[in-house]
């Protein structure tokens, strides 16, 4: 009698409980077989998000706890391999896979699939994966898609016009850096909103103005915008509306749940609205940012680099809510 090969096994970090970054726990499971028509990469680097956080510690924004708990688990997250986003190389294709070959280098962007924290992956031969831009590393080509792909979602939902003005709270965050840099390519006038440590960097990706919110209101100037980008949460629509021009919107992109009722209203005040909900995840984007990243248009930010080992330590320092750009973790060196 035959007995079947024992299956491949993989290093994973698991989440089995909610909780602070001590929830984590690495673990050996079996290594996932793709379908026909899906892709297995093994993994080179990840990030830790501010959305792997957020399911981790299940801390969101105010009125979403239990719709978070239906959506991702009722007492603990179903799926336990956080991680939305990776580069790697293509290790075994599908028998149906024609477009992708063994030894490929990508990036994908599972998103709210997640499963990024393993040494591999399966993903769909035409899911959200792209060729890795040669000019960039594994770390910084894992950053290009958490970020990139909410700004991408928002100002395409904003239809940002040439010449408009953006303004950019949180301007150092994963989502505001690609907000600064993606707003500048389609020719916005931008202006970032950061505290102290970050004003240069956040000049740097293209901010025309830079404002210090650890030395001034970023709203006293009595400036007014086409476009606000709140990522973090600080200004309510009802505070927005006086430094909206007509025909203003508000990215409520840390949303709370008042934003979301507010943005189910018609414009008001002049044609001012609120703009919230989850980041649309479309495969096309990933080409896009991975296009855009190998020409030198969107620069990747690395706040700090972790060993795949200390994936708690890297979650620790997402948990500040203080980092700039993305904590990327080194899953294999070659
Ligand atoms: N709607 C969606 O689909 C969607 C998708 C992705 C992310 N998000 C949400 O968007 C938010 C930002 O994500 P992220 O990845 O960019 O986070 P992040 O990388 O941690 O960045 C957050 C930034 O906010 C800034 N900040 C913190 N407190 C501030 C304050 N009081 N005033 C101004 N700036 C402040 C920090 O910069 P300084 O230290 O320089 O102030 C930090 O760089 C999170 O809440 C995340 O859950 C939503």
């Amino acid at each position: 009698m035959s007995s079947a090969p024992p299956a491949a096994l993989m290093r994973a970090h698991l989440c089995r409980r909610y909780g602070g970054p001590d929830v984590i726990e690495l673990a050996e499971i079996p290594r996932p077989v793709p379908k026909d028509d899906e892709v297995l990469i093994r993994i080179r680097a990840t990030t830790v998000s501010a959305g792997d956080w957020r399911v981790r510690s299940l801390a969101m924004p105010p009125g979403f706890a239990l719709i978070a708990r239906l959506a991702l688990g009722l007492t603990r997250p179903r799926q336990p391999i956080l991680g939305t986003e990776l580069a790697g190389v293509i290790e075994r294709v599908g028998a149906r896979v024609t477009a992708w070959r063994v030894g490929d280098a990508v990036i994908g962007f599972p998103g709210g699939a997640m499963g990024c924290h393993a040494e591999y992956r399966a993903m769909a031969a035409n899911g959200a994966l792209a060729p890795k831009p040669a000019n960039l590393d594994f770390e910084e080509a894992a950053s290009l898609c958490f970020g990139g792909t909410t700004a991408l979602h928002f100002l395409r939902k904003a239809a940002i016009k040439p010449g408009e003005s953006l303004l950019v709270i949180g301007a150092a965050g994963s989502v505001g850096g690609a907000l600064v840099q993606l707003g500048r390519h389609f020719d916005a006038v931008v202006t970032g909103v950061t505290s102290s440590a970050h004003v240069e960097l956040v000049a740097s990706l293209g901010a025309t103005v830079v404002i210090d919110h650890k030395r001034q209101d970023m709203l006293a100037a009595g400036a007014t915008y086409d476009v606000i980008a709140d990522t973090a949460d600080t200004i309510p629509f009802a505070r927005a509306k006086a430094a909206l021009n007509p025909g203003g919107r508000l990215l409520a992109i840390a949303g709370i749940m008042g934003a979301m009722v507010e943005s189910l209203l018609p414009p008001r005040d002049g044609g001012k609205r609120v703009i919230a909900g989850p980041a649309a995840e479309r495969a096309e984007d990933v080409l896009t940012l991975a296009d855009l990243a190998s020409r030198g248009v969107l620069r990747p930010v690395i706040d700090s680099r972790y060993r795949f080992e200390d994936m708690r330590a890297a979650h620790a320092r997402v948990e500040t809510r203080r980092k700039a750009g993305s904590v990327v973790v080194t899953v294999a060196q070659d």
